[in-house]
């Protein structure tokens, strides 16, 4: 992986990035590295950390915006790299707010009886889609993985989730382009008019929090920990702000990789899960807000 602080030929600073969005620094793979070859290495650290083998897992849900294909998708690509196979898999497009969706319906999933042991994976490779003569964009974006195992419980660790969308917004935050008779039509790199989606966020992530707090009968006093996906420390603080936090529940890793979409979220809680920073019996609110428009929330025992 190639470490990069700032996109060259474009007028920008450190400065500007830092205080506008928190991000310090980004991470790139390597030319030739796909989304499923970050998602192998993430679920293959989920299954050591969990005690369980592959061959255990019968529903791989990958959520991502930039799949290795058109089709088949990324988690059939990532079931045979685990040699896994025989379990349901599929891939969730929710930008931003993927590893959220894809983490409620895995636990639909499994209240139903349709799973048992889910792999859930968030996985982008962002540095495919970026416009590198985009200042409004190129700065903010990385690539990433994360992962997690969700299981069969007699004693529940998904309190509630609250999922939302609306289609309306699909032009503020997209890439337009589309495969068509061979070429591709229609510009392939991301767009995004940066304000109307801050706006937007600020709003739905209170909301959304609000909602799966209710649902499980809990308050803002009973959050442990704000896990948040991590695209704009500023949206992190003005969420915190409304649910009358303090920053010091809020997770933050947004200055060690920017904003890595679906994956931002499993890799914040994976670094505060390794760094003893969460604790197990702690009750977490992930929230994420993306392209769709997209949002919503998980309230969690860990
Ligand atoms: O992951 C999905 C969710 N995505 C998000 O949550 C992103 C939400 N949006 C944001 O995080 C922020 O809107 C941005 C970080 C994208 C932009 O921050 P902002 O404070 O809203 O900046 P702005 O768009 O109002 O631009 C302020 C100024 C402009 O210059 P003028 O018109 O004031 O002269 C921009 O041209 O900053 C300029 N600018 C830059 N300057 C240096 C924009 N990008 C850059 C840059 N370097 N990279």
């Amino acid at each position: 992986m190639v470490l990069k602080l700032a996109a060259n030929g474009i007028e920008t600073s450190d400065d500007w990035i830092v205080e506008r969005t928190g991000i310090r620094a980004r991470h790139f793979a390597d030319d030739g590295v796909l989304c499923s070859d970050l998602a192998v290495e993430a679920a293959r650290k989920a299954l050591e950390s969990a005690g369980r083998q592959a061959s255990e897992i019968d529903l791989i849900i990958v959520a991502t915006s930039t799949p290795d294909m058109v089709f088949p998708s990324t988690a059939c690509i990532l079931q045979n790299k685990l040699g896994a196979a025989g379990g349901a898999a599929f891939d969730v497009q929710a930008v931003c707010c993927g590893f959220v969706y894809a983490l409620s319906i895995a636990d639909a999933m499994i209240q139903t009886g349709a799973a048992t042991r889910a792999l859930i994976v968030g996985a982008e490779v962002f540095s495919h889609i970026l416009d590198f003569t985009d200042r409004t964009t190129c700065v903010l974006f990385g690539d990433g993985a994360g992962a997690v195992v969700l299981e069969a419980s007699e004693t529940p660790g998904i309190l509630a989730s609250d999922l939302h969308a609306d289609g309306k917004h699909v032009g503020i935050l997209c890439v337009p382009g589309h495969v068509n008779g061979g070429k591709i039509t229609g510009d392939p790199l991301l767009k995004m008019d940066g304000q109307a989606v801050f706006k937007l966020a600020v709003g739905v992530l209170e909301d959304a929090a609000r909602s799966a707090l209710a649902k499980a009968n809990l308050t803002d006093a009973d959050i442990d920990w704000l896990i948040p996906h991590q695209a704009n420390i500023r949206i992190m603080q003005s969420t915190a702000r409304k649910l009358k936090l303090s920053m010091d529940k809020v997770v933050v890793t947004v200055d060690q990789h920017g904003n890595t979409s679906a994956a931002s979220i499993p890799l914040a809680l994976d670094s505060a899960v390794r760094s003893g920073q969460v604790k197990p019996g702690q009750t977490l609110l992930l929230e994420g807000v993306g392209g769709g428009f997209t949002w919503g929330a998980v309230l969690l025992k860990l």
